[in-house]
């Protein structure tokens, strides 16, 4: 293996980008080499933090260094699908902000893209690296909550309210893409419903439902305009129910030894439930942007595969417009085609 570290350069330095500037200029094996925004006052706020790095508001220059490994796209939402292919047609490996594109057509592509160049293309599923979601993977996979029968995810808070974005795509990416990862089939059926309080056309509150081929039903709560934060997935299985709470510190997971008791043979007997001990795994405490990032370089270097690939991103994107079609039809269920990418 090549001792020479992987060069990456960030292409969107507003918010978000400075976020994965940091991680990558950190880690051991990677290099920051390129910082670009076509924003030049944005840029000069980060000149001092990396004074290794070339800066720069023009992306052909980093698609014109041969030495140049991956570019990470940090920008607008509508200027994924766009960047990115010039970066995979540039021969560059590529991460992309999330969602990987405005529509499962131009996500598709990109994987296709990416798959036929032999590059490497890795989403910001960020949550789909979060230790904890790596535990409930795990019991899940092990058969340790018995059958799943459905999951239910809310992410809601006061703010940040966007105004470019709904609630379901700025919101969803999260929880759509845990979900597929825990389920680990392609959604056959999904829905929404939501309402636009603040802007006209913008919904602050969506309520999404997925249905999986298996029968596992996923329910979402996605707003900016509601009193509570809440970070949470929770789990129902036929033996255990296990939560997710991203805003504790001490009790990531909590699982519950609770559910119902099979019924017995006699006739007309009610179903009992059964309420058992509490358990509270220890999650370790790293940050899930850096697992990203570290995920991402060794994908480039060793060609590792990613649970937030190209197909992956793309199936997200594909239940984000069929509810962005629901959600304009009043909630009416909108089917997914069979086949496309797999979760
Ligand atoms: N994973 C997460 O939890 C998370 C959180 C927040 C934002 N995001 C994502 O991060 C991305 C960026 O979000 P943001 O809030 O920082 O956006 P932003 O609009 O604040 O910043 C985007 C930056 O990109 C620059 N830019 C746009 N087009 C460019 C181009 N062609 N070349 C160079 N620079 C260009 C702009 O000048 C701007 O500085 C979005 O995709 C968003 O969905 C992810």
């Amino acid at each position: 293996m090549s001792e020479r570290p992987v060069n990456v350069g960030v292409v969107g330095m507003n918010y978000w980008g400075p976020n994965l500037a940091r991680n990558f200029d950190r880690l051991e094996g990677c290099r920051l080499a390129w910082v670009c925004d076509r924003d030049e006052a944005v840029l000069d706020r980060h000149r001092a933090a990396y004074p290794g790095s070339t800066f720069t508001t023009d992306l052909d220059d980093l698609l014109r260094d041969d030495d140049l490994d991956a570019v990470v796209v940090a920008t607008p939402v509508p200027t994924h699908a766009p960047l990115a292919r010039r970066v995979l047609e540039a021969g560059k490996d590529a991460f992309v902000e999330k969602p990987l594109a405005l529509t499962g057509e131009d996500a598709n592509a990109l994987a296709a893209l990416a798959d036929a160049g032999g590059r490497v293309l890795m989403v910001d599923h960020l949550l789909v690296y979060h230790p904890a979601v790596a535990k409930v993977k795990e019991l899940v996979d092990e058969g340790r909550l018995g059958q799943v029968f459905y999951l239910y995810g809310n992410r809601q808070n006061l703010g940040i309210v966007r105004p470019d974005e709904n609630a379901l795509w700025s919101l969803g990416p999260h929880d759509i893409s845990v979900m597929l990862h825990l389920v680990g089939e392609r959604p056959s059926e999904v829905s929404a419903t939501g309402e636009s309080y603040l802007q006209p056309g913008v919904e602050d509150v969506v309520f999404g439902r997925i249905r999986f081929p298996s029968g596992v039903i996923g329910h979402l709560h996605l707003s900016w305009l509601d009193p509570h934060k809440m970070r949470k997935m929770t789990v129902i299985g036929s033996e255990r129910m296990v939560v997710f709470d991203d805003m504790e510190t001490e009790r990531k997971v909590t699982v519950y030894d609770k559910g119902p008791i099979p019924r017995t043979e006699t006739y007309g007997e009610y179903i009992q439930v059964r309420s058992g001990d509490i358990h509270i795994p220890k999650i370790p405490a790293a940050e899930p942007l850096r697992i990203v990032c570290e995920r991402f370089v060794r994908a480039v270097r060793d060609r590792q595969p990613t649970p937030s690939d190209g197909p992956a991103g793309a199936t997200v994107v594909e239940v984000l417009e069929a509810m962005s079609r629901s959600l304009a039809d009043s909630g009416r269920p909108v089917a997914l085609e069979a086949g496309g990418a797999i979760a």
